[in-house]
């Protein structure tokens, strides 16, 4: 199968290539660099270009009509970024998300992977959240998620698009086989700072918020492997014609799916794990909340399994192994 990715060359969506190519398909990539590597789409199909570009789109589909799916990664993603410059954000994620979704309407290749995100839930009593959850985006970077699920399902009602919103949990780790991986020098997430601190690229870790009503006071996070991420996107590509078929009405085929372990862990059990695949402990201290943290949340992932036949395998020892790994070899990999 073909399958158009934008932002291939970003994190989560060159792993997807990855995972595409081993199981036999063929990606396409469409990715600005504005933030991804170019390094990541050597000896792969690659367009330079924006989402925007509906010129360049036509050319891609022109020269590949036999794309079956798109996956759509492409995205600004800092959230701290988002709240000062929410302009760029709304003008990026959801200008330029929507006018792209209506060009895969009027070209006539109607299905659509969104890359949605947890970080939409409210947060609710129990930390585990299903795909009928409350919803609460409570940053520009979220809130443009959330506004295009929201214009997705009304364009799938509306126009010649069928959808399936994929809301991430916390990705972590690598491609096992260290072909790509977190490509941002200064991660403010907890395993890039975990890592960095353990490379000794930063003095101490801050536990940062520890009295939230979770079993020990720090954040409840669902961390998932980026590389199981990437195979429920092969999962939902291959399976597309039966999730529509199995989840969504004939009047508005669209469906949204939790992509999580279904486990919920602290930042406390999350340090304590990194030390021991480290082997010993490291330099941390605990710090108030920031600005905008919440306690957190977890996936119930009872949807994936059902319509994708997919699971979350890799434990969260693996993710940090393969994150520590990674720090080994990144500044290589990505010529820094
Ligand atoms: N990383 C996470 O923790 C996380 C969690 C939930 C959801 N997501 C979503 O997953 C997707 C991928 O995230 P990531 O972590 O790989 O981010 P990333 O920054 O590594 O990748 C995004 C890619 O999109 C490209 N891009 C951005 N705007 C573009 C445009 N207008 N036209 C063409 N290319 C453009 C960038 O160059 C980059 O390669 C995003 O949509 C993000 O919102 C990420």
């Amino acid at each position: 199968m073909k399958v158009l990715i934008t932002g291939g060359a970003g994190y989560i969506g060159s792993t997807i290539c990855s995972a595409l190519l081993d199981h036999g398909h063929t990606p396409v990539i469409l990715d600005s660099l504005v933030t991804g590597q170019e390094v990541f789409t050597r000896g792969r199909i690659f367009y330079q270009g924006d989402i925007a570009d509906q010129g360049l789109v036509k050319k891609i589909f022109t020269d590949h009509p036999d794309i079956f799916a798109t996956i759509h990664c492409a995205a600004l993603i800092v959230v701290p970024e988002s709240v000062t410059k929410p302009y760029e954000y709304y003008h990026e994620n959801v200008v330029k998300s929507m006018d792209f979704f209506y060009q895969l309407a009027t070209l006539g290749y109607p299905r659509l992977v969104f890359s949605s995100s947890a970080a939409i839930y409210d947060v609710v009593p129990g930390f585990m959240v299903t795909e009928g959850s409350p919803l609460n985006p409570n940053s520009p970077y979220s809130r443009t998620k959330y506004m295009m699920e929201m214009v997705l399902k009304d364009f799938c009602h509306a126009y010649d698009l069928q959808g399936i919103a994929l809301r991430y949990f916390n990705p972590i780790g690598a491609d096992p086989q260290m072909r790509t991986g977190l490509h941002i020098k200064d991660p403010s997430h907890i395993l890039g700072r975990l890592v960095a601190v353990a490379r000794g690229e930063a003095p101490e870790f801050h536990i940062t918020g520890t009295d939230w009503p979770t079993r020990d006071g720090t954040g409840i996070r669902d961390y998932i492997h980026v590389w199981d991420l990437a195979l429920a996107h092969i999962q939902a590509v291959e399976q597309f014609v039966a999730v529509i078929a199995a989840d969504a009405s004939p009047e508005r085929p669209y469906s949204v799916i939790n992509l999580g372990t279904g486990q919920g862990i602290t930042v406390r059990e999350m340090v304590s794990a990194f030390e021991t695949v480290l082997g010993h402990e490291i330099s941390k201290n605990e710090k108030p909340a920031r600005p905008g943290d919440v306690a957190g949340a977890y996936a119930n992932a009872d949807k994936a399994l059902d319509l994708l036949g997919w699971t979350a395998e890799k434990p969260i020892e693996t993710g940090i192994a393969d994150a520590l790994r990674w720090g080994e070899v990144r500044d290589q990999v990505l010529g820094w």
